[in-house]
């Protein structure tokens, strides 16, 4: 089972599009996935189940001592289940800060009652390296850092290098590895070409050869509570996440 958090602190960097696309994909693809949204804005949650109000959260397993096994969803997608969010998750950093063990509590949980084996869970995250960051980063065994191709995005990687370093060492999390950076809302601006490079520099086969195009179908597939590949399957966005998706599989 592969566990993979999609990370970075910096807003609006195609996270959620990222680990929702990723999801449906693996899905399609025949591999049974758990996507688990992390973030109180709850924006995976949504778009995939068309509300942020579930009946049971991510809040009742961290905070309630809630099981996995009576949280867990199954969506409209064969094979693809959800451990949704909702805004109450908001609360859920200032009651667990504090208590022993509030960094570790998502790990405990998915080892101690997955409703079954997955054969991979896509873990989205809030843009913060706080606890709940923290929570999906020691859960997992594997990091994907969307980078967007604009002239800031490269500020806060160090920092968020570092705290993946902290949560091998201090969470005891050794086998967690950063699997790949991948840069999304790529246009043919100079801007977009030099932050590829860089990332290319940088990170070298860690950087995904899989580009993300700047592209309208994949924003309003989510509006539609459907993947890019249902909702534009020839679009460059829906073109693009296949090959991502195909690259994810193959570093396994
Ligand atoms: N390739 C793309 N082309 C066009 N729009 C995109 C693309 N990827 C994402 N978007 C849109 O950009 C916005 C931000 O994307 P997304 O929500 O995935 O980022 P995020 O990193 O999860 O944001 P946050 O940090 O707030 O959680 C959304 O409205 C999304 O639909
Ligand atoms: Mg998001």
């Amino acid at each position: 089972m592969r566990i993979i958090t999609i990370a970075n602190q910096k807003g609006g960097v195609g996270k959620t599009t990222t680990a929702v696309n990723l999801a449906f994909g693996l899905a399609r693809a025949g591999k049974t996935t758990l996507l688990v949204d992390t973030d109180p804005q709850a924006n995976a949650t949504m778009a995939l189940l068309g509300r942020n109000e579930p009946e049971l959260s991510i809040y009742d397993l961290l905070a309630r001592d809630g099981s996995m096994k009576e949280i867990v969803t199954s969506t409209g997608e064969e094979r693809l289940e959800l451990l949704p969010s909702e805004i109450d998750l908001a609360g859920v950093e200032v009651e667990l800060i504090g208590q022993v063990g509030s960094q570790t509590l998502l790990r405990n949980k998915m080892r101690s009652g997955l409703p079954h084996q997955y054969d991979y869970v896509i873990v989205d995250t809030p843009p913060s390296l706080g606890l709940l960051t923290l929570n999906a980063l020691a859960a997992s065994t594997e990091v994907i850092i969307p980078v967007s191709a604009s002239y800031f995005a490269l500020n806060g990687l160090s920092q968020l290098e570092r705290t993946i370093e902290l949560v091998r060492e201090r969470l005891d999390r050794r086998d967690l590895r950063i699997t790949g950076v991948l840069c999304t809302f790529y246009d043919l601006t100079n801007v977009a070409r030099d932050v590829h490079t860089i990332l290319q520099q940088r990170y070298g086969e860690r950087a995904f050869k899989t580009l993300i195009p700047k592209n309208v179908k994949v924003e309003e597939a989510h509006s539609r509570s459907r993947s890019v590949f249902d909702y534009a399957p020839r679009s460059s966005g829906a073109q693009a996440y296949n090959r991502f998706v195909e690259e994810v599989m193959s570093r396994g």
